[in-house]
């Protein structure tokens, strides 16, 4: 099996093969501890919407798993993103989003710039072989791709774009300048169950026609394919042409036009970020671990202008249909 960025990844026959993963990965806490190092510690993370980070100054404390992290916008204009703690004596530096020119650790008070430079070390003059260059914030890496800005602690790690592959080019050719989407909505829900079962409900339509018959309307159920990549999946069905008797608003929401996008679009980029692309809106669902068996999902949605149309709940009510029974938030 040849495994590239730029084309389609096939299982070939061992498809046919396909078992779940075992129980102990979605319950054994040796495994969530495993997960932790080896895929969260290594992978993009989306922790920051562009708009929150827009302005000199901003910035913005965030977590990767139980990471403290921090991203800023720099004097200089820079995104750049930091372990949030501090180099004295570890004490978090920043525990709210704000806007500063410098930061101070609210312990001793030593002060760093955007730039994760130290500033001021109080009372350390005179301390024998102490430089203030030698402790700066460590850097993560960040990077940005439209309103979604993403870090990593991997050094190693392959760069965002690698990761994305296609998607950007795919998404822009969908009608979508994700430069000037804004957010619109946000509704986070904590699930009682293990990351990985909200990922695998969300990399199968096979429950589509049964639990989701509003959604299985608008689509080409006939016509779904998911496509694997190295680092994505991209499941894809066509927006299905009026029927008819069927009427625009009443029977359907999306409706296939001359020359407009046909497919839903649903990426899934590994570990837990999806993209799904509608015709009038994309949304983004991050799935954040909290635990073996707990776990965060938050769901966002944008328009190219707000007020263009309601946030659908179809996509929403879809992905948490497996979980819904040991949902805390609806
Ligand atoms: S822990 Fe930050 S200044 Fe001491």
């Amino acid at each position: 099996m040849s495994i590239t960025q730029d084309r389609p990844v096939s299982a070939g026959e061992d498809l046919a093969r396909a078992f779940t993963l075992p129980a102990s990965a979605y319950v054994d806490p040796s495994i969530y501890d495993r997960e932790r190092d080896r895929i969260f510690a290594r992978t993009w993370q989306l922790v920051a919407r562009a708009d929150e980070l827009s302005r000199v100054g901003d910035l913005k404390p965030a977590t990767i798993l139980d990471e403290p992290i921090l991203i800023t916008r720099g004097l200089d204009g820079k995104l750049r993103g930091f372990y949030n703690v501090c180099r004295h004596r570890a004490a978090q530096v920043v525990v709210a989003k704000g806007n500063r020119r410098s930061l101070q650790c609210p312990y001793h008070g030593w002060t760093y710039g955007l730039d994760g430079r130290l500033q001021v070390a109080r009372e350390m003059d005179g301390t024998e072989n102490f430089d203030k260059a030698d402790f700066g914030l460590v850097p993560i890496r960040v990077d940005q791709w439209g309103p979604f800005i993403f870090a990593n602690l991997d050094d190693q790690a392959p760069a965002l774009s690698e990761v994305l592959g296609r998607i950007p080019g795919e998404v822009a050719r969908a009608g979508y300048d994700v430069e000037k989407m804004q957010l619109v909505e946000r509704r986070d829900y904590v699930i009682d169950c293990n990351w990985k079962v909200y990922v695998d409900n969300y990399l199968e339509g096979y429950h589509l026609p049964i639990a989701h018959p509003g959604l299985f309307k608008e689509l080409d159920y006939d016509a779904y394919r998911v496509e694997t990549f190295r680092y994505y999946s991209k499941q894809h069905a066509p927006i299905r042409e009026l029927k008819p008797g069927e009427e625009p608003g009443r029977d359907r929401r999306y409706i296939r036009q001359p020359g407009t996008e046909e497919d839903a679009l649903y990426y899934w980029v590994f570990p837990n970020t999806m993209f799904n692309i509608y015709q009038d809106n994309m949304s983004s669902n991050l799935i954040l671990p909290l635990g073996v068996d707990k776990t965060l999902t938050v769901f966002e949605w944008f328009f190219a202008q707000p007020g263009t149309g309601p946030p659908s709940p179809m996509r929403s009510s879809r992905r948490t249909s497996r979980c819904a029974s040991t949902s805390s938030a609806g």
